[in-house]
């Protein structure tokens, strides 16, 4: 039985890394709290399952508190996801940083039920965030494709320290 694998990026996955976060996100440019950010420059981890990579974490220093700038499983349920998140969080209590955190969209319903249950809580909602969002990066798209308007942020943290 194979089980994942998690390593830290390296200069060699630059290109995967970017080919994966144009295919999920559209762009390599990340918007977060009315900043842009080029995640394909940050730190972060990349998991493996039969040495193949299979999922993506990227997340930002400041201020004592560790962003989750994307987090992406390409193969659902296998535990890829909630990997990649544990190897985030221990680096941030490594680093005696404050918390972890992180927005998600109004829709992501289902990012939001998997970070729960990693253990994170909703800590506000910023409503209408979008709307600055897209003047920084005008391809977010009006409607998730279930058909519901994305418009809000939703934050969510794991208290550290
Ligand atoms: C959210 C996401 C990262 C989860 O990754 P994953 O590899 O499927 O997650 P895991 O296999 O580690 O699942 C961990 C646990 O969360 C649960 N879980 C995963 N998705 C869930 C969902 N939609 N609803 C409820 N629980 C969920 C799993 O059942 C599992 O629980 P278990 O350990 O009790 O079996 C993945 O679905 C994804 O890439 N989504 C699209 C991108 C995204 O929304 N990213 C987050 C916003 S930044």
């Amino acid at each position: 039985m194979h089980k994942v694998q998690i390593r830290h990026i390296s200069e060699k996955n630059y290109q995967w890394i970017t080919g994966v976060l144009k295919e999920r996100w559209g762009s390599v440019k990340i918007v977060s709290r009315g900043k842009i950010t080029s995640a394909n420059k940050l730190p972060g981890f990349i998991a493996y399952f039969n040495n193949q990579p299979v999922g993506l974490i990227t997340y930002s220093i400041l201020n004592d508190e560790c962003e989750i700038i994307s987090l992406d499983s390409l193969q659902k349920s296998l535990g890829i996801g909630s990997s990649l998140l544990k190897e985030v969080v221990n680096e941030a209590k490594r680093q005696k940083l404050k918390r972890v955190w992180l927005v998600t969209t109004n829709d992501n319903i289902y990012a939001q039920q998997f970070y729960i249950k990693q253990g994170f809580k909703l800590v506000a909602i910023h409503k209408n965030a979008l709307e600055k969002s897209r003047q920084l990066k005008p391809g977010i798209p009006m409607l998730s494709k279930e058909g519901i308007p994305i418009k809000d942020e939703i934050e969510m943290e794991i208290e550290l320290f």
